[in-house]
Protein backbone atom coordinates (compact mmCIF):
# COMPACT_ATOMS: atom_id res chain seq x y z
CA UNK A 1 0.00 0.00 0.00
CA UNK A 2 1.36 3.57 -0.86
CA UNK A 3 0.71 7.04 0.81
CA UNK A 4 0.53 10.02 -0.96
CA UNK A 5 4.17 10.65 -2.01
CA UNK A 6 4.27 6.43 -2.89
CA UNK A 7 5.96 5.76 0.89
CA UNK A 8 5.21 2.10 1.81
CA UNK A 9 2.57 2.71 4.23
CA UNK A 10 4.54 0.42 6.32
CA UNK A 11 7.44 2.26 6.29
CA UNK A 12 6.21 5.28 7.68
CA UNK A 13 7.34 5.71 11.16
CA UNK A 14 7.67 8.92 12.72
CA UNK A 15 8.62 10.00 16.26
CA UNK A 16 7.05 13.18 17.60
CA UNK A 17 8.96 14.70 20.58
CA UNK A 18 6.22 17.15 23.10
CA UNK A 19 3.73 14.84 22.20
CA UNK A 20 1.19 15.43 25.45
CA UNK A 21 -0.38 18.05 25.02
CA UNK A 22 -0.72 20.94 22.39
CA UNK A 23 0.66 21.06 19.13
CA UNK A 24 2.58 17.02 19.76
CA UNK A 25 -0.71 15.80 20.63
CA UNK A 26 -2.34 17.10 17.49
CA UNK A 27 0.08 16.02 15.19
CA UNK A 28 0.38 12.94 17.05
CA UNK A 29 -3.63 12.99 15.76
CA UNK A 30 -3.00 13.85 12.16
CA UNK A 31 -0.09 11.25 11.29
CA UNK A 32 -2.06 8.53 12.49
CA UNK A 33 -5.15 9.74 10.45
CA UNK A 34 -2.85 9.90 7.70
CA UNK A 35 -1.34 6.45 7.87
CA UNK A 36 1.37 6.62 9.80
CA UNK A 37 2.59 4.48 12.87
CA UNK A 38 4.11 7.21 15.55
CA UNK A 39 5.96 6.97 18.44
CA UNK A 40 5.35 9.85 20.78
CA UNK A 41 7.59 11.17 23.53
CA UNK A 42 7.30 14.05 26.73
CA UNK A 43 8.09 13.36 30.03
CA UNK A 44 3.92 12.93 31.03
CA UNK A 45 3.63 9.37 31.41
CA UNK A 46 -0.03 9.34 32.03
CA UNK A 47 -0.89 11.84 29.22
CA UNK A 48 1.03 10.10 26.57
CA UNK A 49 -0.78 6.85 27.46
CA UNK A 50 -4.40 8.45 27.41
CA UNK A 51 -3.20 9.74 23.79
CA UNK A 52 -1.95 6.25 22.41
CA UNK A 53 -5.16 4.65 24.19
CA UNK A 54 -6.93 7.28 22.53
CA UNK A 55 -5.57 6.98 18.71
CA UNK A 56 -5.23 3.34 18.96
CA UNK A 57 -2.61 0.73 18.02
CA UNK A 58 -0.64 2.94 15.48
CA UNK A 59 0.86 5.10 18.22
CA UNK A 60 3.16 4.03 20.70
CA UNK A 61 4.94 6.15 22.98
CA UNK A 62 8.58 6.36 25.19
CA UNK A 63 8.92 8.43 28.16
CA UNK A 64 11.66 11.14 27.42
CA UNK A 65 12.92 14.23 28.51
CA UNK A 66 15.08 15.98 26.25
CA UNK A 67 16.96 17.60 28.14
CA UNK A 68 18.64 14.83 29.69
CA UNK A 69 21.43 12.71 27.84
CA UNK A 70 20.18 9.52 29.06
CA UNK A 71 16.90 9.83 28.80
CA UNK A 72 17.04 10.55 25.03
CA UNK A 73 19.47 8.24 24.58
CA UNK A 74 17.09 5.43 26.06
CA UNK A 75 14.45 6.52 24.65
CA UNK A 76 16.46 6.74 21.01
CA UNK A 77 17.39 2.78 21.83
CA UNK A 78 13.92 1.70 22.50
CA UNK A 79 13.01 3.10 19.34
CA UNK A 80 15.77 2.41 16.65
CA UNK A 81 15.00 -1.31 18.14
CA UNK A 82 11.58 -1.67 16.95
CA UNK A 83 12.08 -0.53 13.54
CA UNK A 84 12.85 2.19 11.39
CA UNK A 85 12.23 6.08 11.26
CA UNK A 86 11.33 7.96 8.94
CA UNK A 87 10.69 11.66 10.41
CA UNK A 88 11.50 13.40 13.56
CA UNK A 89 8.70 16.19 14.46
CA UNK A 90 10.91 18.54 17.14
CA UNK A 91 7.31 19.91 19.10
CA UNK A 92 8.90 19.27 22.56
CA UNK A 93 9.51 23.23 23.51
CA UNK A 94 8.34 26.17 25.87
CA UNK A 95 8.41 29.58 26.59
CA UNK A 96 9.41 30.84 30.29
CA UNK A 97 8.76 34.17 31.31
CA UNK A 98 8.44 37.83 29.89
CA UNK A 99 10.69 39.50 31.71
CA UNK A 100 12.48 42.44 30.11
CA UNK A 101 16.68 41.39 29.35
CA UNK A 102 17.58 43.99 31.91
CA UNK A 103 16.09 42.12 34.86
CA UNK A 104 15.39 38.82 32.83
CA UNK A 105 15.43 35.74 35.23
CA UNK A 106 19.04 33.54 34.30
CA UNK A 107 16.97 30.38 35.15
CA UNK A 108 14.47 30.72 32.53
CA UNK A 109 16.56 31.65 29.67
CA UNK A 110 18.87 28.29 30.42
CA UNK A 111 16.02 26.40 30.80
CA UNK A 112 14.69 27.56 26.99
CA UNK A 113 18.21 27.09 25.77
CA UNK A 114 18.61 23.82 27.46
CA UNK A 115 14.87 22.70 26.00
CA UNK A 116 14.34 24.79 22.76
CA UNK A 117 17.85 24.24 21.60
CA UNK A 118 20.12 22.10 22.97
CA UNK A 119 16.81 19.14 23.29
CA UNK A 120 16.30 19.67 19.82
CA UNK A 121 19.42 19.33 18.83
CA UNK A 122 20.10 15.97 21.19
CA UNK A 123 17.39 14.39 19.58
CA UNK A 124 17.63 15.17 15.93
CA UNK A 125 21.58 14.52 15.87
CA UNK A 126 20.80 10.65 17.57
CA UNK A 127 17.90 9.65 15.05
CA UNK A 128 20.18 11.79 11.81
CA UNK A 129 21.71 8.58 11.04
CA UNK A 130 18.27 6.48 11.00
CA UNK A 131 16.36 9.22 9.37
CA UNK A 132 18.96 8.68 6.14
CA UNK A 133 18.96 5.14 6.33
CA UNK A 134 14.56 5.03 5.80
CA UNK A 135 13.71 4.35 2.35
CA UNK A 136 13.56 7.58 0.42
CA UNK A 137 15.24 9.12 2.40
CA UNK A 138 14.40 10.66 6.22
CA UNK A 139 12.99 14.53 7.65
CA UNK A 140 13.73 16.56 10.42
CA UNK A 141 11.33 18.70 11.18
CA UNK A 142 11.12 21.71 13.65
CA UNK A 143 8.67 23.87 15.05
CA UNK A 144 10.13 26.98 15.66
CA UNK A 145 8.14 30.12 15.89
CA UNK A 146 7.71 33.45 14.71
CA UNK A 147 9.44 34.49 17.59
CA UNK A 148 12.33 33.17 15.67
CA UNK A 149 12.26 35.78 13.30
CA UNK A 150 11.06 38.76 14.74
CA UNK A 151 11.57 39.49 18.52
CA UNK A 152 9.44 41.70 21.06
CA UNK A 153 9.66 43.20 23.98
CA UNK A 154 9.90 40.86 26.99
CA UNK A 155 10.52 38.00 24.30
CA UNK A 156 14.14 38.11 24.19
CA UNK A 157 14.86 34.85 25.50
CA UNK A 158 12.47 33.00 24.18
CA UNK A 159 12.89 34.69 20.67
CA UNK A 160 16.69 34.29 20.81
CA UNK A 161 16.17 30.30 21.48
CA UNK A 162 13.77 30.14 18.51
CA UNK A 163 16.09 31.97 16.16
CA UNK A 164 18.82 29.79 17.07
CA UNK A 165 16.48 26.17 16.52
CA UNK A 166 15.91 28.20 13.22
CA UNK A 167 19.53 28.30 12.51
CA UNK A 168 19.71 24.78 13.44
CA UNK A 169 17.50 24.33 11.38
CA UNK A 170 18.63 26.05 8.28
CA UNK A 171 22.61 25.06 8.44
CA UNK A 172 21.13 21.25 8.72
CA UNK A 173 19.87 21.44 5.74
CA UNK A 174 22.77 23.35 3.86
CA UNK A 175 25.04 20.54 5.47
CA UNK A 176 23.00 17.64 4.67
CA UNK A 177 22.62 18.98 0.84
CA UNK A 178 23.46 15.88 -1.26
CA UNK A 179 22.09 13.53 1.35
CA UNK A 180 18.69 11.94 2.09
CA UNK A 181 17.01 14.20 4.79
CA UNK A 182 14.51 16.65 4.34
CA UNK A 183 14.85 19.50 7.25
CA UNK A 184 11.66 21.83 7.01
CA UNK A 185 11.32 24.82 9.53
CA UNK A 186 7.50 25.15 10.47
CA UNK A 187 7.45 28.66 12.82
CA UNK A 188 3.65 29.56 14.10
CA UNK A 189 2.52 32.59 15.03
CA UNK A 190 -0.68 32.96 17.81
CA UNK A 191 -1.54 29.30 18.85
CA UNK A 192 -4.00 28.86 21.46
CA UNK A 193 -2.78 25.59 23.32
CA UNK A 194 -4.24 24.70 26.45
CA UNK A 195 -0.79 25.03 28.23
CA UNK A 196 1.67 26.95 26.52
CA UNK A 197 0.84 30.80 28.05
CA UNK A 198 -0.20 29.00 31.15
CA UNK A 199 3.79 27.65 32.03
CA UNK A 200 5.45 30.92 30.38
CA UNK A 201 3.72 32.81 33.20
CA UNK A 202 4.10 30.10 35.39
CA UNK A 203 0.35 28.97 36.05
CA UNK A 204 -0.96 32.60 36.13
CA UNK A 205 -4.06 32.08 34.56
CA UNK A 206 -5.50 35.02 33.79
CA UNK A 207 -2.16 36.29 32.11
CA UNK A 208 -2.53 33.69 30.01
CA UNK A 209 -5.97 34.28 28.69
CA UNK A 210 -4.71 37.98 28.07
CA UNK A 211 -2.82 36.59 25.49
CA UNK A 212 -5.47 35.38 23.15
CA UNK A 213 -8.05 37.89 24.53
CA UNK A 214 -10.46 39.05 22.00
CA UNK A 215 -8.37 37.56 19.26
CA UNK A 216 -11.07 36.58 16.89
CA UNK A 217 -9.79 32.26 15.88
CA UNK A 218 -6.11 32.31 17.12
CA UNK A 219 -4.21 29.07 15.35
CA UNK A 220 -5.41 26.10 16.88
CA UNK A 221 -2.72 23.07 17.54
CA UNK A 222 -4.61 20.85 14.71
CA UNK A 223 -4.03 23.74 12.41
CA UNK A 224 -0.30 23.30 12.74
CA UNK A 225 -0.75 19.47 12.47
CA UNK A 226 -1.90 20.17 9.14
CA UNK A 227 1.06 22.00 8.15
CA UNK A 228 3.23 19.14 9.53
CA UNK A 229 1.40 16.61 7.94
CA UNK A 230 1.11 17.96 4.30
CA UNK A 231 4.96 18.76 4.27
CA UNK A 232 5.94 15.04 5.01
CA UNK A 233 3.45 14.46 2.84
CA UNK A 234 5.41 15.74 -0.42
CA UNK A 235 7.42 13.37 -2.27
CA UNK A 236 10.88 12.47 -0.73
CA UNK A 237 12.76 14.95 -2.86
CA UNK A 238 10.60 18.07 -2.26
CA UNK A 239 11.72 20.02 1.01
CA UNK A 240 9.13 22.36 2.34
CA UNK A 241 12.18 24.45 3.48
CA UNK A 242 9.75 27.18 5.41
CA UNK A 243 6.26 27.72 6.94
CA UNK A 244 5.37 30.60 8.46
CA UNK A 245 1.69 30.54 9.86
CA UNK A 246 -0.39 33.08 11.79
CA UNK A 247 -4.00 33.61 12.60
CA UNK A 248 -5.80 35.90 10.04
CA UNK A 249 -6.01 38.10 12.88
CA UNK A 250 -2.13 38.45 13.54
CA UNK A 251 -0.20 40.49 11.16
CA UNK A 252 3.06 40.50 13.62
CA UNK A 253 3.30 39.39 17.60
CA UNK A 254 2.80 43.62 17.84
CA UNK A 255 -0.04 44.00 15.79
CA UNK A 256 -2.56 41.40 16.39
CA UNK A 257 -6.65 42.74 15.80
CA UNK A 258 -8.65 42.13 18.84
CA UNK A 259 -12.23 43.04 19.20
CA UNK A 260 -13.36 44.34 22.07
N1 LIG B 1 1.41 27.91 21.35
C1 LIG B 1 1.97 28.82 20.58
O1 LIG B 1 1.47 29.95 20.44
C2 LIG B 1 3.21 28.50 19.81
C3 LIG B 1 3.56 29.35 18.75
C4 LIG B 1 4.72 29.10 18.02
C5 LIG B 1 5.50 28.01 18.34
N2 LIG B 1 5.16 27.20 19.37
C6 LIG B 1 6.06 26.07 19.69
O2 LIG B 1 5.37 24.88 19.47
C7 LIG B 1 5.87 23.87 20.35
C8 LIG B 1 4.70 23.25 21.10
O3 LIG B 1 3.99 24.27 21.78
P1 LIG B 1 2.53 24.03 22.39
O4 LIG B 1 1.77 25.29 22.26
O5 LIG B 1 1.97 22.76 21.88
O6 LIG B 1 2.91 23.90 23.95
P2 LIG B 1 2.63 22.77 25.04
O7 LIG B 1 1.24 22.28 24.94
O8 LIG B 1 3.12 23.34 26.32
O9 LIG B 1 3.56 21.56 24.58
C9 LIG B 1 4.91 21.46 24.92
C10 LIG B 1 5.30 20.00 24.91
O10 LIG B 1 6.71 19.88 25.18
C11 LIG B 1 6.88 18.84 26.13
N3 LIG B 1 8.11 19.05 26.88
C12 LIG B 1 8.41 20.08 27.71
N4 LIG B 1 9.63 19.91 28.24
C13 LIG B 1 10.09 18.73 27.75
C14 LIG B 1 11.28 17.99 27.95
N5 LIG B 1 12.25 18.43 28.76
N6 LIG B 1 11.43 16.83 27.28
C15 LIG B 1 10.46 16.37 26.46
N7 LIG B 1 9.31 17.02 26.24
C16 LIG B 1 9.14 18.19 26.88
C17 LIG B 1 5.64 18.90 27.00
O11 LIG B 1 5.36 17.65 27.61
P3 LIG B 1 5.86 17.17 29.06
O12 LIG B 1 5.67 18.32 30.00
O13 LIG B 1 4.95 16.02 29.33
O14 LIG B 1 7.28 16.76 28.90
C18 LIG B 1 4.58 19.18 25.96
O15 LIG B 1 4.14 17.98 25.38
C19 LIG B 1 6.91 24.56 21.24
O16 LIG B 1 8.18 24.35 20.71
C20 LIG B 1 6.54 26.03 21.11
O17 LIG B 1 7.66 26.85 21.33
C21 LIG B 1 4.02 27.41 20.11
Amino acid sequence: MSGANGMAEESKRAVVTGASSGIGAASVRALVRDGWNVVALARREEKLRALVEEVGPAASYVVCDVTDEGSTQAAVDRILANGPVKALVNCAGAAFGKDPVATANLDDWRNMYELNVIGTLRITQKLLPALKRAPGGGTVLVISSTAGIEPYEGGAGYCASKFAERVMARVLRLEQIGEPVRVIDIAPGMVQTDEFSLKRFGGDAERAAAVYAGVPNPLKAEDIAECVTWALAQPDTVDIDQIVVRPRAEGSYTKVFRER
